[in-house]
């Protein structure tokens, strides 16, 4: 196992976040100048349970495309759908075009694990974040809104952490440095495997951010990669 610290696990400027930030900041200064108009108690009560609902499901977070003007007023719709999913289930009622990239893989003479080409959960979140297919290609539309901006992840993943391999007791012991997997459907409580493989999903929850770029647990400490790593 490589030394990793400093390890950069998807090395991109985050050119977004900063923007973000800003929107966010102008949405909350706006409430707050409303509140201004006297309603002081209740406006803040408000703003709690707003910001509440926010962290526990998509609505407003970066992957509730509802508000945008190529967009759909619903928000599981570019995922999934009720009826006529696609052909290709990547992911449950998968609704959303499927990427048909070829993938450089991550490497390294450190490596035990077999990352393979991202199947699965991996290549549903790749069929928007390679940037080959339009956020937009969902159900009979075919869009043209790329992604764009740190988010974008490309077909290179030479230089991201590795993802769709088996991860099992097998490749805890010969790695020595990784923590046994309790089951082929978790590594531990809250960190998630798929049919004991390792993908995006892993560390992301699509459907929630209220740990900040929908991690599944706090990176402070890095928190997150010690659940699996024992360094
Ligand atoms: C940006 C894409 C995206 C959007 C939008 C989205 N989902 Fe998902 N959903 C996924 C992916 C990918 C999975 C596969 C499981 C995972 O990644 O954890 C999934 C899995 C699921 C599952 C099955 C597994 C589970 O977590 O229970 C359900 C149910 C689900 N989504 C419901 C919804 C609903 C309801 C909405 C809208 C409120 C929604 N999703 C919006 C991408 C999305
Ligand atoms: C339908 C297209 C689509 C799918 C499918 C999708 N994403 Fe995204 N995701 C986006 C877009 C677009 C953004 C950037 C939004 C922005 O710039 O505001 C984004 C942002 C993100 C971010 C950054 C959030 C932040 O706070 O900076 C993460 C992390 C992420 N996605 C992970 C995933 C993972 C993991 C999956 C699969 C489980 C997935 N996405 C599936 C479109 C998608
Ligand atoms: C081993 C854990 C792990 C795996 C697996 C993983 N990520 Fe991430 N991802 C992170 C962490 C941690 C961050 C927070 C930012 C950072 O450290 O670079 C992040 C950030 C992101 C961002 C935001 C980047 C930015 O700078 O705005 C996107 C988008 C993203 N991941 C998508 C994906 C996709 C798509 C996959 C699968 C191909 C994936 N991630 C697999 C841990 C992971
Ligand atoms: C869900 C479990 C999991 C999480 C979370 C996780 N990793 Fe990993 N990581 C692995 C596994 C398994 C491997 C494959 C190890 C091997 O084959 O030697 C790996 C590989 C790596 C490698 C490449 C090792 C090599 O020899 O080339 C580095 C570096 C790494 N992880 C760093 C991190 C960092 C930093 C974080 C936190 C941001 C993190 N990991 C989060 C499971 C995880």
């Amino acid at each position: 196992m490589l030394a990793y610290k400093g390890f950069n696990i998807h090395p991109h400027p985050l050119k977004d976040e900063g923007r973000r930030k800003e929107e966010i900041e102008k949405v909350k200064s706006s409430k707050l100048l409303f509140i201004g108009a006297g309603l002081l108690l209740a406006g803040a009560m408000v703003i709690l349970l707003s910001v509440g609902k926010a962290d526990a499901g998509i609505a407003g977070t970066p992957h509730d495309f509802s508000g945008r003007l190529w967009g759909s007023n619903e928000i599981c719709i570019f995922c999934h759908t009720p009826h006529n999913a696609a052909a290709t289930q990547l992911a449950p009622l998968w609704n959303h075009g499927s990427t048909a990239a070829t993938f450089t893989l991550y490497s390294s003479s450190s490596l035990q694990a077999i990352p393979g080409q991202p199947a699965g959960y991996s290549k549903a979140c790749l069929s928007c974040h390679d940037g080959t297919v339009a956020i937009d290609t969902y159900g009979t539309r075919t869009g043209n809104n790329m992604i764009t901006g740190s988010a974008l992840i490309g077909t290179d993943l030479g230089n991201d952490h590795p993802v769709s391999f088996t991860y099992d007791g097998t490749l805890a012991t010969a790695d020595g440095g990784l923590v046994t997997p309790a089951s082929a459907t978790q590594v531990v409580a809250g960190i998630p495997l798929f049919a004991s493989k390792l993908e995006c999903s892993s560390c992301h929850s699509v459907h929630e951010n209220a740990k900040g770029h929908f991690l599944r647990d706090t990176n402070a400490a890095s928190a997150l990669c010690l659940k699996c790593h024992v360094k």
